[in-house]
């Protein structure tokens, strides 16, 4: 029995662990981190934020429903109940499960008021998920499908269970070359884009968006998705611990643009932001959005575990509606450097610097470490006065 501690790649004689995992916040609907790999004796240590949530085992065909026993009626798995959080409240509720073996466990949180946490915002946990078939981003996907007409639960729970993680395409580049109207004048700008971006738009003003990194809210860049004008600035505002906000790529999130660029883009890195706790002046990095180009990146820190691989990731500009948007994007974060890609390297080298050369036609299901490489290519050229 003791032999399944094999497949986990982890010694005996590690200590237990105890695993802090934030359920929820204010207007946040997700456990943080959201996919860990545990051994057993650790203990899972949920820690209830504002609102009212709750960590509730169930399966991975149902995500959304309680674990139920072999009469498919009398729930079996554990459940913390509803714990209600004032906001402002720093008494935050703690529900401790022990690990006693080492198959996956599945959790959601069962809030249904006024929508459902699972279904509609895909709040789900697990421990231990498989790298390939029942992944941690299948298991999501499920909990997504089931917030569809119950009539499609039935096949897309068949399907599902047993489909691989499929790696969402590198984007398109195009060039576009467009004019742009402020105030009197009117520019016409190059650039480098993604298929389906949207028209460049100079703001009246330029606005500056601030995104807060780390604080309260834990491992996130709150918030992680937005879309800005060009000439708008953007301030990641480090409010906690020891972040960077560190421009990547699509096709690898977790890796600095430096290293994955060919054609030299270097992409904006903060550095460390250290931040003791009682620190009121927090520290700052302001930058320029100069063209439509999706912006992706992440924080940078592996200690203790990759914030990356825990889906610390911020998009600006991604287009919502194609393969490549924020949720694919901080999946892709997950997927490949999350939890499992210390413990389970299949042996292929995974250095950001083995990309595939040419495409292998047919070659849909992407293992992990197989990303190609992608090029941002961002060229903008501004100033040619009509
Ligand atoms: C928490 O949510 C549950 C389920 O929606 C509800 O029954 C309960 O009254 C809520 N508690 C508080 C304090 O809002
Ligand atoms: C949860 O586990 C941690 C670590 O063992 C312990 O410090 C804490 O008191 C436990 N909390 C509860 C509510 O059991
Ligand atoms: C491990 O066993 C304890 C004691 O039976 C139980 O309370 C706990 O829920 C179990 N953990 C899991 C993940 O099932
Ligand atoms: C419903 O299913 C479609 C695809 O079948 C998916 O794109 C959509 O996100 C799902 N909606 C919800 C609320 O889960
Ligand atoms: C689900 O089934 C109900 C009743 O059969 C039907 O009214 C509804 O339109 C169906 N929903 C979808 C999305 O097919
Ligand atoms: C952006 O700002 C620069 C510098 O102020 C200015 O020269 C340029 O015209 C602006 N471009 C647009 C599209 O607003
Ligand atoms: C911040 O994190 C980096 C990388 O882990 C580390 O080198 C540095 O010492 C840390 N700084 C502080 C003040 O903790
Ligand atoms: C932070 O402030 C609290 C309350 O004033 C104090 O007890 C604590 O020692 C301070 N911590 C640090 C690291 O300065
Ligand atoms: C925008 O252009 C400025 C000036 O060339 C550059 O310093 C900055 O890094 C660019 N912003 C981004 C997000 O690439
Ligand atoms: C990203 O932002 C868009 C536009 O605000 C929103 O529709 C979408 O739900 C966001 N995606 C995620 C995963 O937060």
């Amino acid at each position: 029995m003791k032999t399944a501690f094999a497949s986990l790649a982890v010694l005996p004689f590690t200590l237990a662990a105890v695993h802090q995992i934030a359920v929820g916040g204010d207007n946040i609907f997700a456990f943080n981190p959201n996919n860990i790999v545990a051994d057993v004796g650790d203990v899972l240590s949920f820690q209830f934020n504002v609102k009212n949530h709750t960590a509730t085992q169930s399966s991975f065909a149902s995500p959304c429903t309680k674990l139920l026993g072999a009469d498919n009626l009398t729930p079996v798995g554990f459940n913390s109940g509803f714990n209600p959080v004032a906001p402002g409240s720093l008494d935050l509720p703690v529900f401790n499960v022990t690990v006693n073996d080492s198959k996956p466990i599945w959790v959601y949180c069962a809030q249904k008021n006024p929508f459902s946490h699972c279904a509609e915002k895909g709040m789900v946990f697990a421990a231990n998920a498989p790298t390939t078939g029942n992944t941690f981003q299948a298991f999501l996907n499920n909990a997504l499908a089931s917030g569809n007409s119950t009539n499609a639960t039935s096949t897309t729970t068949t399907t599902s269970a047993t489909a691989a993680w499929t790696s969402p395409p590198a984007p398109e580049i195009v060039t576009v070359t467009a004019t742009v109207t402020e105030g009197d004048n009117t520019y016409l700008t190059t650039y480098a884009s993604w298929e389906g971006s949207a028209a460049p738009t100079a703001a009246p003003q330029p606005v500056n968006h601030v995104i807060v990194v780390g604080g309260s809210a834990g491992l996130v860049f709150t918030p992680s998705n937005i879309t800005a004008s060009i000439n708008d600035t953007v301030t990641f505002q480090f409010e906690s611990k020891n972040h960077t906000a560190t421009q990547s790529s699509f096709s690898n999130p977790c890796t600095e643009l430096a290293k994955t660029s060919s054609t030299g883009q270097v992409g904006f890195d903060s550095g460390f932001m250290p931040v003791g706790v009682n620190d009121t002046n927090f520290p700052s990095l302001t930058i320029t959005v100069n063209d439509t180009a999706p912006i992706w990146g992440y924080c940078r820190q592996t200690n203790p575990t990759s914030h990356c691989g825990s889906g610390m990731v911020f998009s600006i500009n991604a287009v919502e509606d194609s393969p490549n948007n924020f949720a694919a994007f901080q999946g892709l974060a997950i997927h490949n450097f999350g939890s499992s890609a210390s413990t389970t390297s299949s042996g292929s080298a995974s250095s950001p610097s083995s990309s595939d050369s040419g495409k292998k036609s047919g070659a849909i299901r992407a293992s992990v470490g197989s990303v190609s490489v992608f090029v941002g290519v961002v060229a903008v050229v501004f100033g040619m006065m009509l």
